[in-house]
């Protein structure tokens, strides 16, 4: 089995980049990928597309690089900041929390005094910098500055945590596919999408740009896994899952169906998603121009959108190994 390149994973995991905010992860990943495509852009909407040319059909991979954030509103007499939510941030997650900005700047979340935990809501917090009073919090943020959740990844024999799971996973194994490749026909678009936590809006503009005749999305699912959890037929360790719906697709049988059947003659366990709720990439892509094919490839993943996203080490492995072969092989749509 191939084994985990830790120090891409850590730098991916701790690099800046909430929606509309990018460019720390674009320059990463180009710098990892250069010398391995014919060609990296990145486009108006931020957007990293990178070609490797072929003479098979176009195939997009797509996987967001931006992560949830909080965009500050409001700074009061006090230097105390108000936010709003860029993606989806929860309250009684973001309660007690460090978040970092830009510029280095750390903060805590509090909570104005409430009576019941069913007062708490996005208004009761606010973000305290350690500033005495307005004019040195505006020395250190500005209104319409983003913070995101701060913690170090934790990667041990097993298992990833992290608050930026969601999607640096799906980049990671993008890179760690594309860097296994040879002997490819097919006509590779490896598209790293900007805000996608904000409305897949990154997503909407690359595909029509590029007008691939199938598409494949790489992101986090949720689970049903843990204790007394909805309903879901997913689980940590069971590989990745190929994904029947969620929201935003119904997936085209054929990529899925291509997907089962390149996952089984090569041995890599995989598992079947039907999520209820959420949506990703593919959502926009498969409505792009007149429709196009698409499916999406998922890493299980217990709380997501928290600071302590968790998956399992081997379906990050197993899910890159399955891009290899999915990549490789003639897709027949
Ligand atoms: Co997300
Ligand atoms: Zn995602």
């Amino acid at each position: 089995m191939i084994s985990l390149n830790t120090n891409l994973l850590q730098k991916l995991l701790s690099t800046y980049g909430p929606s509309g905010h990018e460019l720390n992860i674009s320059n990463l990943i180009t710098e990892e990928i250069q010398g391995l495509v014919d060609d990296i852009k990145i486009d108006s909407l931020g957007n990293l597309i990178a070609h490797k040319k072929g003479s098979g059909p176009k195939i997009m991979l797509a996987g967001h690089m931006d992560q949830i954030g909080l965009m500050v509103t409001h700074i009061d007499d006090n230097g105390f900041l108000r936010f709003t939510n860029i993606g989806g941030i929860s309250p009684s997650i973001s309660l007690s929390q460090r978040v970092v900005f830009a510029n280095g700047t750390i903060g805590v979340i509090g909570c104005e005094h409430i009576d019941s935990l069913k007062d708490l809501k996005l208004e009761k917090l606010y973000i305290d910098i350690g500033a005495k009073d307005k004019n040195e919090a505006k020395e250190m943020v500005s209104i319409g500055d983003t913070c995101v959740y701060y913690n170090h990844p934790i990667i041990d024999d097993k298992k990833i945590i992290s608050q930026a799971i969601d999607d640096r996973i799906g980049c990671f194994i993008m890179i760690e596919a594309l860097k296994l490749l040879s002997n490819i026909e097919n006509d590779l678009y490896f598209v790293f999408t900007a805000q996608e936590e904000v409305g897949l809006r990154g997503a909407k503009t690359a595909a029509y740009g590029i007008e691939p005749d199938i598409a494949i999305a790489f992101d986090v699912t949720a689970t049903g896994d843990t204790p007394k959890a909805k309903l879901m037929d997913v689980k940590l360790g069971d590989g990745p899952a190929i994904k029947i719906k969620d929201n935003s697709i119904l997936c085209h049988p054929k990529v899925k169906e291509y997907m089962i059947k390149i996952a089984k003659n090569n041995n890599i366990p995989y598992q079947l998603e039907v999520l209820e709720f959420g949506g990703t990439d593919s959502g926009a892509i498969h409505l792009s121009k007149t429709g196009v094919p698409s499916g999406v490839l998922s890493v299980p993943c217990r709380y997501l959108h928290s600071t302590c996203e968790m998956v399992f080490i081997s379906d990050v492995k197993n899910t890159i190994e399955l891009t290899k072969y999915i990549l490789e092989n003639n897709i027949e749509i």
